[in-house]
């Protein structure tokens, strides 16, 4: 058993970010499941939302923010998130990370905040999303994790994956909850480590592997949210996932991301005949939140039995395209698309989770000791449906905030350095029967079909309690295969990916209006009295 002062899962924007804070009062273990620089962060392309020109406020980002909200973003953790942006983008600056530069701007390092070249995105009222091309995550991601390699305090374990949390609860203490510690499976021997921690920070980023179109990577599988929920954690808006208006349209393209920041250059979204449709379905036509925009691309594949719909950006320059867009562009050309002469294929697909572990201003959770940073957190800050870039935003002040407010509350927690309660080693189940993994295939593709049908864009009560009851059986079987066989990352994702659906659909059938990004034919408006956050506890 080892002991350290901070336990970090995940190694994306929130996790790094912290990480680095917390290695200059602590060690620290960084869990990371896959490569340390695989993670949603690395793929993001608009970039990071945060206001840094005279012609916008914080009240001008506040305001749109609360706009896609629908009304249940809280005002408050809004506020001080926006206004913690420039303090953090100088952070990242100071790091290393090269976002883009205006033309105008003098040759100098480091960039000022009027230096920085500004795009804009669906739901922003004025151009604020600083960027790095269309690589932003992983310009992100870079310059971090070169300064966590510098760090001697920071043991990174990558290829490790948190199975679940230690809790006193756990080990039969009826006092107080909290977590005191975490198992974590070495995916390459199949041991399971127990590390032992007063402050355990969950960075496990989304769940778009829920679903079966998604933009996120394969690690986007909810373990974080889904281990705190079996730990009693409490759990917030898990109805509104976010479905991305324009994922790249080809058989052999996966989940690639058309960056909302070409519509924001001034492309256009048009049908198989080139005729656009946007301003049918809102004013503010392809620059609407995302929520408007991928209903309207889905309810026109309906009406027209298309497959798919198209962004044309052919009438800007071919030289600014390929320049702005340069991983969109050469992606696009490796399936046979060129997009400064052809418009883009596109679909809608799962992408973020505006829901997620229930958490204050500052990352505590409701158990003790257990903070959630980043996308796995509910701060409040997104609502019914996040305006887009708020994201890597959210998670670099959340890093920050949660830091700052650990080392405020340190001196007061009884358990400071004192966590000597006997963790119990990991007992597995030991049957290995690989014949029987195919079950375990079957029901991870059942779940994110089931999930794309009955709990997509547009949803029904009936679908949604179809997708109830066969989650129920689903998880029956899963909870089988979990107590008797000796876990590995397959299983472990499926357990979690069931827990998260679940909770989906749970959430979904509770809120009985259409708000922001849930939007069920059934109660197609929203009402006033269920505008609050759904909140579920376990039992
Ligand atoms: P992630 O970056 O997802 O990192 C999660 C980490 O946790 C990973 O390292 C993963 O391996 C690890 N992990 C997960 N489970 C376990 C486990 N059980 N044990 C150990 N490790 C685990 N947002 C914006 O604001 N602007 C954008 O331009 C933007 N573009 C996007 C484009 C794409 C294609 C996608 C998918 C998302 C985009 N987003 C964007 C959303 C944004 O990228 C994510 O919300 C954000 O990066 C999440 O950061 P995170 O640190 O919370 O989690
Ligand atoms: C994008 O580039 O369109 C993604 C932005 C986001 O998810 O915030």
């Amino acid at each position: 058993m080892i002991r350290y002062d901070y336990v970090v899962i995940g190694s994306g924007i929130a996790g790094l970010s912290f990480a680095l804070k917390a290695a200059e009062h602590g060690s620290v273990a960084l869990i990371t499941k896959a490569d340390k620089a695989e993670s949603n962060t690395a793929y993001a392309q608009g970039g990071i939302a945060c206001v840094t020109s005279s012609e916008d406020s914080f009240e001008l980002h506040v305001q749109d923010t609360l706009i896609a909200g629908a009304g249940l973003c809280d005002e408050d953790v809004t506020r001080t998130i926006i206004s913690e942006g420039p303090a953090r983008v100088r952070e990242l600056i100071a790091l290393g990370v090269q976002f883009d530069a205006k033309q105008s701007a003098a040759a100098k390092e480091p960039l000022g905040a009027q230096d920085l070249a500004l795009t804009r995105e669906g739901g922003h009222s004025k151009r604020r999303i600083l960027h790095s091309r269309d690589v932003t995550g992983r310009e992100i991601e870079r310059a971090l994790l070169a300064a966590i390699d510098a760090h001697a305090s920071i043991q990174v374990f990558e290829h490790h994956m948190a199975v679940d949390l230690i809790s006193l609860s756990k080990l039969g203490f009826a006092s107080e909850d909290r977590v005191l510690g975490v198992y974590v499976l070495n995916q390459a021997s199949g041991d399971v480590l127990t590390l032992r921690s007063d402050r355990i920070v969950l960075a496990t980023g989304g769940c778009g592997k829920v679903y079966l179109y998604t933009t996120n990577p394969a690690i986007a599988t909810g373990d974080g949210l889904a281990m705190a929920w079996r730990a009693g954690a409490r759990v917030s808006n898990m109805e509104f996932i976010q479905f991305h208006p324009t994922c790249l349209y080809h058989p052999d393209a996966g989940s690639f991301l058309i960056s909302e920041a070409v519509r924001g250059e001034g492309a256009k979204l048009v049908d198989n005949r080139g005729r656009r449709f946007m301003e049918r379905y809102d004013s503010r036509a392809e620059l609407a939140p995302r929520d408007v925009v991928a209903r309207a691309i889905d309810a026109e594949m309906k009406r027209t039995g298309a497959r798919c719909m198209f962004l044309d950006i052919t009438h800007k320059a071919a030289d600014f395209v390929r320049e702005r867009f340069p991983n969109i562009a050469q992606t696009c050309l490796k399936y046979g698309i060129d997009i400064t002469r052809q418009p883009i294929p596109v679909v809608p697909a799962a992408h973020y989770q505006c829901g997620g572990v229930q958490t204050d201003v500052d990352g505590a959770t409701t158990l003790r000791g257990l903070y959630a940073i980043g996308e796995v957190a509910c701060t409040g800050l997104h609502g019914a449906n996040r305006l887009a870039s708020n994201s890597l935003l959210e998670a670099v002040a959340l890093a920050h905030r949660c830091h700052e407010a650990i080392l405020r509350s340190r001196p007061h927690d009884p358990l400071n350095g004192r966590n000597t309660f006997p963790l119990p080693d990991w007992v597995s189940g030991e049957a290995q029967d690989l014949d029987e993994l195919v079950v375990v295939y079957h029901n991870w593709d059942e779940i994110r079909r089931l999930m794309w049908d009955y709990v997509g864009i547009v949803r029904t009560t009936k679908r949604l309690q179809r997708a109830a009851t066969r989650l129920r059986n689903l998880e029956r079987e899963i909870q089988e295969f979990y107590w008797n066989f000796k876990v590995n990352t397959d299983l472990l994702e499926l357990r979690n990916l069931c827990t998260v659906a679940t909770l989906i659909v749970d959430s979904a059938l509770m809120r009985q209006e259409s708000r922001g990004l849930h939007y069920n034919l059934d109660f197609p408006e929203a009402r006033e009295e269920q505008r609050f956050p759904s909140i579920l506890r376990r039992n």
